[in-house]
């Protein structure tokens, strides 16, 4: 484990969620005797914190674990091994009462709002929902503060007698940041909450999703797959590979001086504005895919496409350390 996130960490005190060696394999059944034959690695040793009041994007390509991350954070998911605290709580050691308490701290924005709003509810329901299971008033307390919230997500309250299918996509993403809001949460996983949606929609809901953040003061851990995307609303940014974080930094620092390879393959694909520069860009063609999950690479998990690639790297899994000063990287070769 990185000595030198711990050290961060209690330095500053600032920390809100703190993430150490998080796992989630999920089982593959087979055989006749329908015994557990192997493991999806989706979650394979994330280490990551989040500061209290900072966007941390989350990215990598689809399938390295990003949601399963997520989920595994608000314990929405049962991690297989690991630490995840939330304000110093140790939240994998709960029992089912205390995590359903903690519950209200933290929330997530899905990434689909057409599947996550129970189509049987009216919106009103949807967002009373959460007030109602933790007692936050009587019937019209409640019913004023759902009208407050879908206010504060610039939604008329007069709508709060229809169905989710009567609204729009941009619409329904709203009515659920409004569900997510109605606790009061400190701390919220957004999952590619605007990847779903039309261009020309995403970014209202991503100023919107700023705006909360300001007004009442929200941590959030933003995933997505692209990087161009998080920049804009990050304020630092973990890159993920194959259920491993590779590259955690403030975002500047990250994309004017990436230290894993990875992190500069990708960016190298990333069409710069300048046009000299754009001439200059030199591309890092990576070679094969992706592995599997089920059988992850030994050593660094990046080894087998990495050009940098040593004996060291084939043997020895890097752990995520401070290379410069809050740049952190998993890698023997940084640079
Ligand atoms: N419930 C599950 N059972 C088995 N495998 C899963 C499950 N959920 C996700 N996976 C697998 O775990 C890996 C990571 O998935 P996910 O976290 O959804 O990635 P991302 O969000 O980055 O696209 C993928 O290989 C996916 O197929
Ligand atoms: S540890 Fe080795 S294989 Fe992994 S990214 Fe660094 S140089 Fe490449
Ligand atoms: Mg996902």
């Amino acid at each position: 484990m990185a000595q030198e996130i711990q050290a961060t960490a209690r330095e500053t005190g600032t920390t809100l969620i703190d993430v150490r060696g998080l796992k989630v394999h999920f089982p593959i059944k087979g055989g006749v005797l329908n015994r557990t034959v192997a493991h999806v690695k989706a979650v394979d040793g994330v280490d990551l914190f989040v500061k209290r009041g900072e966007t941390l994007g989350l990215v990598g390509e689809s399938g390295c674990g990003k949601s399963t991350t997520g989920r595994a954070i608000l314990q929405l998911i049962k991690p297989t091994a690991g630490s995840v605290k939330l304000d110093g709580v140790e939240l994998t050691s709960l029992d089912a009462n205390q995590t359903r308490l903690k519950r209200a701290e933290m929330q997530m924005v899905f990434q689909d709002p057409y599947g996550s709003l129970n189509p049987r509810f009216t919106i009103g329901q949807t967002i009373a929902e959460p007030l109602e299971n933790f007692n936050r008033g009587n019937k019209k307390e409640i019913q004023e503060q759902v009208a407050s919230l879908l206010e504060t997500v610039g939604l008329n309250p007069f709508f709060m007698n229809r169905f989710a299918h009567e609204f729009s996509g941009g619409q329904r993403q709203r009515i659920g940041i409004a569900r997510a809001l109605a606790l009061r949460p400190s701390f919220i996983v957004a999952d590619e909450p605007v990847s779903a949606l039309d261009v020309s929609i995403q970014a209202q809901v991503l100023n919107l999703l700023e705006d909360l953040q300001h007004n009442f003061g929200l941590t959030y851990l933003s995933v997505a797959h692209n990087l161009s995307v998080v920049k804009h609303i990050s304020d630092r940014v973990a890159v993920m590979y194959l259920g491993r974080v590779a590259e955690l930094a403030d975002s500047e620092d990250l994309y004017e001086s990436p230290l894993h390879p990875y992190t500069q393959a990708l960016l190298s694909a990333i069409p710069v504005p300048d046009p000299e520069l754009e001439l200059k860009r030199k591309r890092i063609i990576l070679e094969g895919d992706v592995p599997s999950p089920v059988n992850p690479p030994p050593g660094c998990n990046f080894n087998p496409r990495c050009w940098k690639a040593q004996d060291i790297c084939r043997e020895i899994k890097p752990p995520l350390e401070e290379k410069s000063p809050n740049h952190y990287a998993a890698c023997h070769f940084p640079g």
